[in-house]
């Protein structure tokens, strides 16, 4: 398993353009199922999950080709609707090829992806969700056959605004007879860019960015070229890194609009940051000062997944932070690891109660998952000597060659891959 290993202690510095969106590209190349034809979706993030989207769509039947930030995707030849098993498991959000290809096919078979590291991760909405508009569903053990004849608009309230739910349904229902409409529909950015997708394809969706989305179903999509939103985590990873380095860095192609939740906290914690147009500058000098409580919720609050990157600045910050997880149960497995650098950390039920220390120390850590993972990288840029942080393919399923963007930032942080046996 590759690691990275990190010199700490150097303040970020230079200019960085933030990479486009894994959460609104992965749903948008799904998306592209539901028009026959050749899309093509610039601004693709080089990932390991965009990777398994592209494989599942070629094990479909798609020709699917990713270079230079482009996929083409022909979707034409795609002759299946069933997701072998063993690609499900590789992403969670797979799940959401379900509405798409129920939608093209009148039938799916999917696999539950199975446990997750941030907690469980149910999808009773996204099956209520499609059950509504007409579809009959049977659950085998993990195997989920889904079939519709024919797909019909309908009112659907979600009792938590979901973002996959959201997004299946949105996809689904493009294609639905008659009109449907979510209410308490997640607000997310993503969500709109998927509008934005579906609709340069031809459907008929308002509402995304709102709380009711109205999907007015048409009879057939055109494929179209789209490019993704720039990623709002990547982009919010790094603003953190700069600030818990005591560094200055210049974020371009950013939407600040998307960042504004983590905009706010990192001013109250003393972190200069100036807006012009899509681009962010970020500055600290100062040690942070601790920030009385945040809670995750969903946008426009703040999210779940800058949680452990803003933990971690807080561990450094000037007194005691209350820091709250609503979103996933399990998302606080990174405390154990920061506490293992010198961070001093309680965790009673959801919340994390940090006491900031003058500074990390540099330790041997192990990433629990993508956002924890990118929260320890963070920590070895500030920590004072060396870091090894360990079980990094989680952190390449969500930053694209993390090292080398930090590297352009002055970081001193190096890959190692293990040497094969023969
Ligand atoms: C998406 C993001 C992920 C982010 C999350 C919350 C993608 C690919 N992933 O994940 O990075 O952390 O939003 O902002 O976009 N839930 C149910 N039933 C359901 C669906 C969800 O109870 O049918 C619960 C989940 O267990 C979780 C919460 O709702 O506790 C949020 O999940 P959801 O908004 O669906 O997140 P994802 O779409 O999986």
């Amino acid at each position: 398993m590759d690691k990275l290993v990190i010199e700490g202690g150097k303040p970020l510095s230079g200019t960085i353009v933030i990479q486009g969106a894994k959460n609104a590209a992965l749903p948008i190349l799904a998306a592209s199922l539901l028009a026959e034809g050749t899309t093509t979706i610039d601004h693709v993030p080089e990932l390991l999950d965009i990777d398994v989207m592209l494989n599942i769509l070629r094990e479909l039947g798609c020709r699917a080709e990713h270079s230079g930030g482009t996929v083409v995707l022909d979707t034409e030849t795609a002759h299946t609707s069933h997701v072998p098993e063993s690609l499900m498991r590789q992403m969670r959000s797979s799940i959401f090829l379900m509405g798409p290809l129920l939608a093209r096919f009148g039938e799916t078979q999917v696999y539950l992806p199975g446990g997750c590291a941030i907690g469980e991760r149910k999808i009773d909405l996204h099956l209520e969700g499609l059950k509504a508009l007409g579809a009959e569903i049977e659950e085998f053990g993990n195997r989920i056959i889904c079939r519709a004849d024919k797909l019909l608009g309908a009112d659907i309230h979600l009792s938590f605004p979901s973002v996959g739910a959201t997004e299946n349904i949105m996809m689904a229902a493009a294609l639905a007879e008659g009109r449907t409409t979510i209410s308490n529909a997640a607000r997310e950015p993503e969500i709109q860019d998927l509008q934005r997708f579906l609709n340069a394809m031809g459907a008929k969706i308002m509402g995304a960015g709102t709380d009711t989305i109205t999907i007015d179903g048409v009879q057939s999509l055109t494929p179209c070229r789209y490019k993704v939103i720039p990623d709002r985590i990547v982009a919010g990873t790094i603003m953190v890194a700069a600030a818990a380095t005591r560094g200055h860095v210049t974020l371009q192609n950013t939407q600040p609009a998307h960042l504004s939740s983590l905009i706010h906290v990192l001013r109250r914690a003393g972190v200069q940051i100036v807006v012009d147009g899509d681009i962010i500058k970020v500055g600290s000098a100062a040690r942070p000062k601790a920030v009385e409580r945040i809670v995750t919720s969903p946008y426009p609050a703040f999210p779940t997944d800058l949680q452990s990157q803003v933990m971690v600045l807080l561990t450094l910050a000037d007194g005691v932070s209350v820091l709250k997880e609503t979103i996933f149960e399990g998302r606080l497995k990174h405390v154990d690891e920061l506490s293992r650098m010198g961070a001093d950390i309680r965790v009673d039920m959801n919340a994390a109660f940090i006491r900031g220390v003058p500074r990390l120390y540099g330790a041997t850590v192990e990433a629990t998952d993508l956002r924890a993972g990118a929260a320890l990288v963070i920590a070895g840029l500030a920590a004072q000597g060396k870091t090894v942080v360990e079980q990094i393919h989680h952190i390449d399923r969500g930053y694209e060659k993390i090292e080398t963007m930090l590297s352009r930032l002055g970081a001193r942080i190096s890959r190692y891959s293990p040497v094969p046996n023969n």
